[in-house]
């Protein structure tokens, strides 16, 4: 954030990454209509009702965030930080108004909307800097609804300095190992290995090692500087998350206005292309399933625990390296890549329906919404179903939850027929995880903890037969 904000600056003249940001603050929960509730006209009386209440409610559906748009409406008056923040603090969002003027003394507000604020809660809120450039942990730790004071530093970054190194390639460098981001594909003598929401992933080679390069979809976003400042933070919380089951983050470009990130290469590809067997790769056994599960577990737990949500988990970012541990890809991406434009995100937002849990497609943001997409990527390794088919019924994986608990099928019907070593005991035991994972009430799917430890079992048993 390059431009100075204080209490007088207009809502309207805050940047698209601040609006953005203060998105991820009070789209969780609905927060965005306690705001718009309390906004008043000159007259006194409500600037919105329940009609328009309802209007932005609707933007989510076309992949919009509601507070975005409430801040774009809003701001069409001469509203001002100094408004905002004092309805932020009358609504206990502390840290948001925190991060709208981290500086603020009491003073700066008026008294009555001080009031509720929680002092001891502000001074233990850390904030990075005096005017933090990109959502540091604090929204993580808002949306994971933990205590502020449980904040922690990924595990491995205490002992091992060496994981905050990363490498700052020149555009030149990237250009050059990847055949100047030649799009055909792999499979084709080029270098595409594919596409997703982000932006299309290279293979290339860098300093002798080949890696995956992926060149993030252009901005179309003005304030360059401000992104680029947010993008490079997130870019170095994601290089201090290390885990044997976290696809390495290598480094990264940001020259002009090209943005890349390099990954360890994954010479196995992604768990979504190997359950189709795509290029004619053969079955993965049961046995094999079974140490995805565990391993992505494992992934997910050491995010978890370090405070970070994925956002975006799916088979396709379930990369397999060459001996087929499995390694989560993105994690972080969809917070870094948060400023991208609406488009981008509407697609993205479409892309992954399948794995989505029903507050997620809300717009809410929760570590429980990472464990219902666990619950379909163990579905898929269950059936080999693709997560997602039109010519097939139900067309969503996920909908044979229901088929089965309602008995118009069985768990029979949904094994993967191309498995010879399954075992039905320890696969009855997979769904189970997977069905309690897919409860369509957060709060009642299991820790992730809870998860791994079956996912544990399941592993040592299936060793045993
Ligand atoms: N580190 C890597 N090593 C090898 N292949 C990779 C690597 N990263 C990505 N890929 C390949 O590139 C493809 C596209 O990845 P990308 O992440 O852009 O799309 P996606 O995972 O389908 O969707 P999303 O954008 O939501 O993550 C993946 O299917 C995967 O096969
Ligand atoms: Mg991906």
């Amino acid at each position: 954030m390059n431009t100075v904000v204080t209490p007088s600056t207009y809502i309207r003249n805050l940047s698209h990454g601040m609006h953005r940001q203060l998105a991820d603050f009070l789209d969780p929960q609905d927060g965005w209509k306690k705001i718009a509730v309390d906004i008043m006209k000159p007259s006194g009386e409500p600037r919105y009702t329940q009609f328009h209440i309802r209007r932005f409610e609707g933007t989510v559906r076309m992949g919009k965030s509601p507070t975005c748009e409430l801040l774009y409406d809003w701001g069409t008056t001469n509203c001002t930080v100094h408004d905002l923040s004092n309805l932020l603090l009358k609504n206990d969002f502390i840290a948001a108004a925190l991060y709208l003027l981290p500086d603020f003394k009491h003073s700066d507000l008026d008294e009555d909307a001080g009031k509720r604020t929680n002092q001891q809660q502000i001074s233990t809120i850390p904030i990075s800097g005096a005017v933090p450039c990109s959502k540091t942990e604090v929204d993580v730790m808002q949306s994971c609804n933990a205590p502020v004071a449980q904040i922690k530093e990924p595990e491995e970054n205490k002992h091992d300095d060496d994981c905050t190194v990363l490498n700052i390639f020149p555009l030149t460098e990237l250009l050059q190992g990847t055949n100047y981001f030649n799009t055909q594909l792999v499979s084709d003598g080029g270098n595409k290995l594919g596409e997703g929401g982000f932006g299309i992933v290279f293979k290339g080679k860098l300093r002798g090692k080949t890696v995956a390069v992926k060149k993030l979809t252009e901005f179309v976003d003005t304030s360059i500087q401000d992104l680029k400042c947010q993008f490079e933070q997130e870019i170095k919380i994601m290089a201090n998350c290390q885990h044997e089951n976290l696809v390495k983050l290598l480094g990264y470009s940001s020259d002009g206005d090209q943005y890349c990130l390099v990954y360890t290469y994954m010479g196995n590809g992604s768990l979504l292309d190997r359950l189709a067997c795509l290029n004619g790769t053969p079955p993965l056994s049961w046995h094999m399933r079974c140490n995805l599960a565990h391993g992505t577990a494992s992934g997910i737990e050491y995010l978890h625990v370090n405070s970070h949500i994925h956002r975006d988990i799916k088979s396709a970012n379930i990369l397999l390296d060459n001996a087929f541990v499995p390694k989560i890809s993105d994690f972080g991406l969809s917070r870094a890549t948060v400023q991208f434009n609406k488009t981008v995100m509407t697609e993205r937002i479409v892309g992954t329906t399948a794995y989505m849990a029903p507050e997620a497609l809300r717009g809410e943001i929760t570590i429980k919404s990472d464990i219902f997409s666990f619950g379909v990527v163990l579905l898929e390794l269950i059936s080999g179903l693709a997560p997602v088919d039109e010519n097939r019924y139900p067309q969503l994986l996920l909908d044979i939850k229901e088929e089965i608990e309602e008995e118009e099928k069985t768990l029979g019907d949904y094994i993967d027929k191309k498995m010879e070593d399954v075992e039905l005991i320890t696969l009855q035991k997979m769904y189970t995880i997977s069905s309690q994972c897919l409860n369509q009430m957060k709060n009642k799917r299991p820790e992730i903890k809870k998860v791994l430890d079956s996912l544990g079992h399941i592993k040592t048993l299936s060793s045993s037969f």
